[in-house]
């Protein structure tokens, strides 16, 4: 980084104040530089110091109703005034909407739903529901995964920000990933190798824990029928499927989950991020009516203060009603295929591009730094080290052309809001093409 009082100069009244007195995430603080953000609109926002920013990647991937969704807002603010606070034991017509509204656009026979505040709440619920169910403790998730921060979430998480956290929960056991462009093991016989995991545990795991399409560890599609024989596999070793879908959800996909791209319904899946299109902390965790049957003579033991918050709920069902009126989640798959095609043209013209993958609304972009090899120039120790990598200042250098996008490790993360235009596509996809040059002049054998 570069001289720190030198840049700390750059930063405004508030942007001090921010510094001095709030913990910065995930990061060395003296190299945080928080940003004011005063305003946003449509799919863009400004800063104290007049930039405008169009947002490709919809903040932390969760902006998908974009920033002037009113219907949401106005929901959010009749709830506040209404009644901004009553205990989980009581409910509001909103909780109890957006309960059936779920049931209604989560894929099979999911139905019921408890409601935190946040992805890492609605996965820490599915272990302890999976826990609950099977009387088993064991998680099965992957290492190329990110499902939250709190200990049991960090503890099955398999990126690299679990490492700090541990020892994590007991028996969190960690698979490999479908991941064919980095990984040596092609993605259906990693599915091989989870079976076998599963038998040699002796079939004494609760869950088998996935992100459909892996979000922040480098937007990992896998094969159409991957995801069907996992449940397969999970279920003959009397564990359950857990889908997270706390990125994946509510259209950025193309569909309203990325468990329907593949046709299968998880005995539990996690939510939160689109939920509310990021207008409340809102999660949720819900399960199918069998998993639900057997709470009735069994205790859920399991609550939170703010579970089923009424202003939150508000916003979850509005932000519901939003994608439907405004036909978002089409228009995600129809907008997200142009998507693909332009950054199929980057792959094309830049040799530091070694692939673009993804689907509907929700791509990435992973660099190499030789281009008849896949060599990162973002590797898995760095997100959790001090310095800049090039992938991070390739994302910088879209920001100063008017994109955020985000990043992690060796991927840029694309998840911009649905209702992102084409003209929008082009015009992030042109400052991606000038930002990538600064990555094809830093690969190897570059004079
Ligand atoms: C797949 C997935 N699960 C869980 C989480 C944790 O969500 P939160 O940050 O709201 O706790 C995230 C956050 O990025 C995520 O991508």
């Amino acid at each position: 980084m570069g001289d720190d009082t030198e840049s700390e100069t750059d930063l405004n009244e508030i942007e001090r104040l921010d510094k001095a007195h709030v913990f910065g995430t995930w990061s060395f603080q003296n190299e945080v530089r928080p940003r004011q953000v005063v305003g946003a609109e449509g799919n863009r926002f400004e800063t104290a110091d007049g930039e405008e920013y169009l947002d490709f990647s919809g903040q932390l991937m969760c902006s998908n109703l974009g920033h002037s969704a009113d219907r949401v807002a106005d929901a959010m603010a009749e709830q506040a005034r209404e009644g901004a606070y009553f205990a989980p034991g009581y409910t509001t017509e909103n909780r109890a909407r957006l309960g059936e509204k779920l049931a209604e656009v989560t894929p099979g026979s999911l139905s019921k739903t408890f409601f935190s505040t946040s992805g890492t709440e609605a996965v820490e619920a599915a272990i302890k529901i999976a826990r609950m169910y099977t009387g088993n403790h064991k998680i099965v998730s992957r290492y190329r995964s990110y499902h939250g921060a709190t200990y049991g979430s960090i503890s099955v998480t398999g990126d690299p920000r679990r490492l700090m956290a541990e020892p994590g929960i007991p028996g969190a056991i960690k698979a490999p990933d479908p991941y064919a462009y980095g990984s040596t093991m092609d993605p259906m016989e990693s599915l091989e190798y989870i079976d076998e995991m599963l038998m040699l545990e002796g079939d004494t795991v609760a869950a088998v824990l996935v992100e459909p399409v892996v979000g922040s560890n480098g937007i990992l599609v896998p094969p159409p029928e991957y995801l069907p024989r996992l449940k397969e596999i999970a279920h003959d070793h009397g564990a359950l499927l857990i889908c997270d879908e706390v990125m994946s959800g509510f259209g950025r996909t193309g569909e309203w989950f990325a468990s329907d791209l593949f046709d299968v319904t998880p005995d539990i899946m996690t939510m939160a991020k689109g939920l509310s299109g990021a207008y409340a902390p809102l999660g949720g965790t819900i399960v199918t009516d069998e998993v639900a049957a057997h709470f009735e003579d069994e205790m859920f033991c399991h609550g939170h203060t703010y579970a089923g918050h009424p202003v939150a709920c508000a916003a979850g069902l509005a932000a519901i009603e939003t994608y439907e009126s405004e036909g978002l989640i089409d228009r995600a798959d129809e907008v997200g295929r142009y998507l693909g095609d332009r950054l199929e043209e980057l792959q094309e013209t830049h040799p530091s591009v070694g692939e673009t993958r993804g689907v509907g609304l929700f791509r990435g972009i992973e660099l190499t730094k030789r281009a008849d090899e896949r060599v990162p120039f973002g590797e898995r120790k760095d997100k959790i080290s001090t310095g800049t990598t090039v992938v991070d200042e390739v994302a910088a250098r879209a920001g100063d052309r008017g994109v955020y996008v985000a990043n992690m490790i060796n991927t840029l993360i694309i998840a911009p809001p649905l209702s992102i235009t084409r003209e929008e596509i082009d015009e992030a996809v042109d400052a991606l093409d000038h930002a990538l040059d600064h990555a094809d002049e830093s690969m190897e054998g570059t004079p």
